[in-house]
């Protein structure tokens, strides 16, 4: 059954080849638009197959009139740690009035997630993607790193892959209590029994390189564990210079990562290797604004030359919060970042961070999944900040 949707004041596709389109900042944004989505048979993926000016719109099945407003991509949150019980809201208030974080609290995090049951977790992970959906985001990666013993961690991407394709293992989170006196015993099992055991159940394969956590993973390290995930054929992806400059960056681009996250520290050989590589930069303003960390430079990275990608890295530590609203206004206002650049980056940059050219976009063949915007235009999406203004549309 085809569906036309009509009464789209402005319709963001990032579709460069859109003809009638302006694309003058990237967006193929298109005015007083329409787009027809269907399923080609029962159980197929509702895609898209028309998209053009409301005036040339083809016959449909059924037709949804929108009133004008806009449609845009479906956001892709493309880092989050949702598989996780319990909360650290104190540890968030004392860093407001000065406590610096440093990954310590990924323990506590970890203590109440392994003694928590399937059950409990699956209703924790339905609910925070129900509550991305609510805000518009319609694709998730959804890492694991709150078990860091081989059946904890499985269970997590487990758990994960029921509610969505990008799952992320993430072992290398910290170096758990029970192993602080042999850290190499520990890289050794991620890189080894507990990689083998996760791969089945993960895209990808993350790391949390940071030599100034005590807790978290050297370059060596990290190199380490990356390698082995490639060769058991994950997809890399880095956390790198989250609280320090380090190794991170270099790494990941020097080993082909997907992506590298955080950023918020980069020196000019860490943006000059960024703007030679093709590792996406995901940016995640929500832990600047929970960690009162500086934000990173948006602006110096793509006027670098550099693919740029924003995420709420949804966690209980660094960034409660799932919305990516939230996190295009932090780039305008905080990052340099043009309300054109911070919607690329949470949507068709970020699906090319998943290495995914079925998302992020409008355009025939790609998923239908789409977000709605209660406003005439995308600018609204910083302007508004704070109200619930973008919402999945269901079609
Ligand atoms: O991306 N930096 C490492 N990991 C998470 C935080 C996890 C936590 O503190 O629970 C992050 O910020
Ligand atoms: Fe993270």
């Amino acid at each position: 059954m085809a569906i036309l949707v009509t009464g789209i004041s402005e319709l963001i596709t990032c579709d460069p080849t859109l003809e009638g389109a302006d694309h003058s900042e990237g967006l193929g944004l298109l005015r007083d638009a329409a787009i027809v989505v269907g399923a080609q048979y029962e159980d197929a993926p509702t895609t898209v197959h028309w998209v053009g000016p409301a005036n040339r719109a083809p016959e449909a099945d059924w037709a949804i009139d929108l009133g004008g407003k806009a449609v845009l991509p479906g956001f892709v949150d493309s880092h989050s740690h949702l598989v996780f019980a319990g909360d650290r809201s104190a540890e968030f208030a004392a860093r407001m009035t000065g406590t610096p974080y440093d990954g310590g609290g990924i323990a506590t995090t970890m203590e109440a997630t392994r003694t928590a049951d399937d059950s409990t977790l699956r209703t924790l992970i339905g609910a925070r993607v129900e509550e991305m959906r609510r805000q518009g985001t319609t694709t998730v990666e959804i890492k694991s790193g709150y078990g860091l013993t081989v059946e904890d961690e499985v269970r997590a991407l487990r758990l994960a892959g029921e509610v969505t394709e990008e799952t992320t293992y993430l072992g290398g989170h910290v170096v758990p209590p029970e192993h602080r006196g042999d850290r190499s015993a520990y890289v050794d099992l991620v890189a080894g029994d507990m990689l083998t055991a996760a791969a089945p159940h993960a895209k990808w394969i993350d790391v949390f390189c940071e030599p100034a956590s005590p807790h978290a993973f050297t370059g060596e390290e990290a190199r380490h564990i990356l390698t082995a995930g490639r060769a058991a054929g994950l997809g890399l992806r880095v956390h790198g210079n989250q609280l320090d400059h380090g190794p991170g960056v270099q790494l990941a681009v020097e080993l082909g990562a997907a992506s590298v996250d955080h950023c918020t520290f980069l020196s000019d050989e860490d943006l000059a290797a960024l703007a030679d590589g093709d590792t996406v930069a995901t940016l995640l303003p929500g832990v600047e604004f929970s960690t009162r960390s500086p934000y990173p430079d948006g602006r110096r990275l793509i006027d670098a030359g550099v693919q740029v990608a924003l995420a709420t890295d949804c966690n209980p530590g660094t960034c409660y919060s799932s919305s990516m609203p939230l996190m295009m206004a932090l780039a305008v206002r905080e990052m340099g970042m043009t309300p054109a650049e911070a919607v690329r980056a949470a949507t068709v940059v970020a699906a090319t961070s998943l290495a995914r050219e079925d998302i992020g976009v409008v355009r025939h063949g790609a998923l239908a999944e789409l977000a709605v915007l209660d406003a005439p235009s995308y600018l609204h999406i910083p302007y508004r900040v704070g109200v619930p203004i973008a919402h999945t549309l269901q079609v």
